[in-house]
């Protein structure tokens, strides 16, 4: 297609370039790098990126409308990077709300949501995703939480540039689907990959804690979590989960 790809080998970070390249700024152009050295996670968060272990990538697009028109976009590229797996054959993938993906419990990647500017009730945004392939034992120890990568699970490692075709593949056609459809396209499948679906959960919200069960997420991206004294959505933002 016409779109432009660039493909690096190393850079800060695929989100910042995309972010700083004016002539990227068209629906669907793309970054790849083989290695990130300030790879982010949300709230500035580090994402570990050593060189050629991993599928760093990201994408533009300019929807129109502000923030009500981008919920749960990061709900949409969970589900599919999902599907770019699927189609090579991965199996038993799941998401973590709301920007994981998730492998036999274990973390195999995240996606990276991140609005440039709103303006003239536009929303510029690059959306990332990082999915480790097969990471090396020295990166292993800096993460500090379960995680884990292809290598461990497929006798068969997908080539990397099919991967990378695969997941800019799936981006492009449900970004175009999202823009006319939103994310109520998505979220059957969404749910039907939930992680938490059904399970208790707590509930981080900086120094508040809520435990409860987890619903699933309602149209606008948010996640639906039965408390003691009702039914509560939580937005994005700030808030994290785990299992309780
Ligand atoms: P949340 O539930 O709020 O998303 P999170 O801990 O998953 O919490 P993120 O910002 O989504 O936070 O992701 C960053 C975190 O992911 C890091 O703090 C680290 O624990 C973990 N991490 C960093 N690099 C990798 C990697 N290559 N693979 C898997 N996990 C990683
Ligand atoms: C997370 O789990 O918090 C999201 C991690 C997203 C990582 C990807 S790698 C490509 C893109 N560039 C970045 O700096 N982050 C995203």
């Amino acid at each position: 297609s016409d779109k432009p790809l660039t493909v690096l080998s190393v850079v800060d970070s695929t989100n910042t370039y995309l972010k700083l390249k004016q002539s990227a700024h068209r629906n669907g152009a793309a970054c790849l790098a083989e290695a990130q050295t300030a790879g982010r996670g949300r709230q500035g968060r580090k994402w570990q990126s050593p060189f050629g272990a991993s599928l760093y990538l990201s994408m533009y697009w300019t929807f129109s409308g502000g923030y009500q028109a981008i919920g749960g976009l990061s709900l949409m590229i969970g589900v599919a990077v999902v599907e770019a797996l699927n189609r090579l054959g991965v199996e038993g993938l799941q998401l973590k709300w709301p920007n994981d993906i998730y492998l036999d419990g274990k973390k195999l990647g995240g996606v990276l949501v991140e609005v440039e500017g709103q303006i003239h009730d536009q929303s510029h945004c690059i959306v990332g995703v990082g999915l480790n392939i097969r990471l090396p034992d020295l990166v292993r120890e800096e993460i500090d939480q379960p995680y884990t990568d292809l290598a461990q699970h497929v006798t068969r490692l997908p080539d990397r540039n099919l991967l990378a075709a695969a997941v800019l593949d799936e981006l492009q056609e449900n970004l175009i689907r999202f823009e006319h459809e939103g994310l109520a396209a998505f979220l059957p499948r969404w749910e039907a990959l939930n992680l938490f679906k059904a399970r208790k959960i707590k509930m981080l919200c900086g120094s508040n804690h809520f435990e409860g069960v987890c619903l699933g997420v309602n149209k606008d991206g948010a996640l639906l979590v039965r408390l003691p004294d009702g039914v509560k959505a939580f937005y994005g933002g700030e808030v994290s989960v785990r299992s309780a």
